[in-house]
């Protein structure tokens, strides 16, 4: 009987002509968080449980419905990552990267949500992210924000995102402002969908950013957090936007942005766009001043922010920012006798003296005909063509597969790299 396996609903394989794409991304990605001095840390992919609902929040989406947890063989909770902050504090913590000192890291991999798939959500998905420890003022926050705006310059796509801005103060005006909330909340009960019911007790800030179009109009005449604001909070916000308007970054200000997370205090921030539906956020993050001694540390300022990279790539393909033609810089080949030792020994020689250029060698046989009908395929430029000729006198001959035009030549081994090179550098 056939083995009927398929991928688990939510995640997706990233076959070739993906990974070619991803990594033209992630390589922007990599060189720009490097040439902004952040240094790459990597966390496992599981965590105890408790880890994620102590850093994240019991009552949020991600803690209550959203987590895969399950019980080990010594009977121990642990979860995959929802996210990359909770493991990142753990693991400063655990190496002591974070007492008395500052550090700027980021990471990059898969993260897991049982959300309900759509174009844009998906159980498996992967998030570059940033986060800064032991800076407080608004100078960092602005320049992660900064960060992320230059990647989506790099990209080709930073007129297609807005960044959306809001600032949630401290816990201390937050816990006054959620108490008049609630007793708005409450006289205008019946009028609530029933999420935002639910959260009115377990999470009243949440129904700030209720997608629900009767919430989001009685939200209108609501308090607001804005007017619970005292002068550190006000300046904090005040100096960031003035960075912000010095680099001519444009912003919105969006006072019902909360974030999902509970760890976020201060500024918190979103890159969203239009041109992917419903689940347009690309980039989220802010600060969180309080998660590193809520799990144990010493009382330590932290920002940050991640990129969803799937969200990434869909807008890049939708707005056709990518490179999708793969090509083949050298395919070599050739017919004759022990041809394989040959090809083998001038395929080592072609790479151990061309830098970073890709060389396939030809495997398996088969006349000429067949031999260039493969390289074509494999869109090369340069075919390097050993027959009974070249292998007797020890040469290569030498083909321009993009000019049907230029010459064949002939030439040593030896001769043949700055040849090869004049092709491909053209
Ligand atoms: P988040 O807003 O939960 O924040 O996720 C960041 C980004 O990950 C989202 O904006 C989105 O692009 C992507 N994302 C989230 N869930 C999914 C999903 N199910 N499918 C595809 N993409 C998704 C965080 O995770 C915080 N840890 C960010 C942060 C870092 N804050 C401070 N430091």
């Amino acid at each position: 009987m056939a083995l009927n396996v398929q991928a688990i609903r939510g995640m997706n394989d990233l076959l070739p002509e993906d990974t070619f794409v991803w990594q033209q991304v992630e390589k922007v990605l990599r060189d720009t968080v490097n040439s902004y001095g952040f240094s790459e840390i990597r966390m496992p992919i599981v965590e105890s449980t408790h880890l994620f609902s102590r850093a994240i929040g019991e009552v949020t989406d991600v803690v209550e419905k959203e987590m895969y947890t399950f019980e080990d063989r010594s009977g121990d909770s642990l979860s995959l990552r929802p996210e990359g902050t909770a493991g990142c504090v753990r693991a400063c913590l655990e190496h002591n990267l974070i007492y008395n000192q500052e550090q700027r890291l980021w990471y990059m991999g898969p993260m897991f949500r049982h959300e309900r798939p759509q174009k844009g959500r998906y159980r498996q998905f992967h998030q570059l992210g940033l986060e800064a420890f032991g800076l407080e003022g608004p100078d960092i926050d602005a320049q992660l924000i900064e960060l992320s705006y230059s990647i989506f310059k790099k990209l080709g796509i930073a007129d297609n995102l807005t960044l959306q801005l809001n600032t949630l103060g401290s816990s201390e005006e937050r816990a006054e402002y959620k108490k008049e909330l609630v007793a708005f909340l409450e006289k205008n009960f019946d009028s609530l969908d029933e999420d935002s019911k639910r959260r009115t007790h377990t999470n009243p800030l949440r129904v700030l950013d209720s997608k629900d179009e009767k919430v989001q109009a009685l939200l209108k005449d609501a308090p607001k957090l804005s007017s619970y604001f005292k002068e550190e909070t006000r300046s904090h916000f005040e100096k960031l936007r003035a960075i912000l308007e010095a680099l001519n970054i444009n912003y919105e200000i969006n006072e019902n942005l909360v974030r999902g997370l509970d760890y976020y205090n201060l500024t918190v921030f979103e890159w969203v766009t239009k041109d992917l539906g419903a689940q347009g956020t690309v980039c989220g993050g802010g600060r969180y001043d309080g998660l590193v001694s809520q799990l144990g540390g010493s009382e330590t300022k932290a920002v940050g922010f991640a990129i969803g990279l799937e969200r990434l790539v869909l807008l890049l393909t939708t707005l056709n920012k990518l490179d999708t033609t793969k090509t083949n810089d050298i395919y070599v080949l050739g017919m004759g006798e022990n041809i394989e030792v040959h090809l083998a020994k001038v395929s080592s020689y072609l790479r151990n003296s061309l830098n970073n250029v890709k060389v396939f060698t030809h495997c398996g046989g088969g006349n000429f005909k067949k031999q260039f009908k493969k390289a074509d395929k494999t869109n090369t430029k340069v075919a390097i063509i050993l027959g009974d000729e070249e292998i007797k006198e020890n040469k290569v001959t030498i083909k321009n597969m993009f000019d049907k035009d230029a010459e064949q030549v002939t030439v040593s081994l030896e001769d043949s790299i700055d040849i090869i090179n004049n092709i491909l550098n053209k």
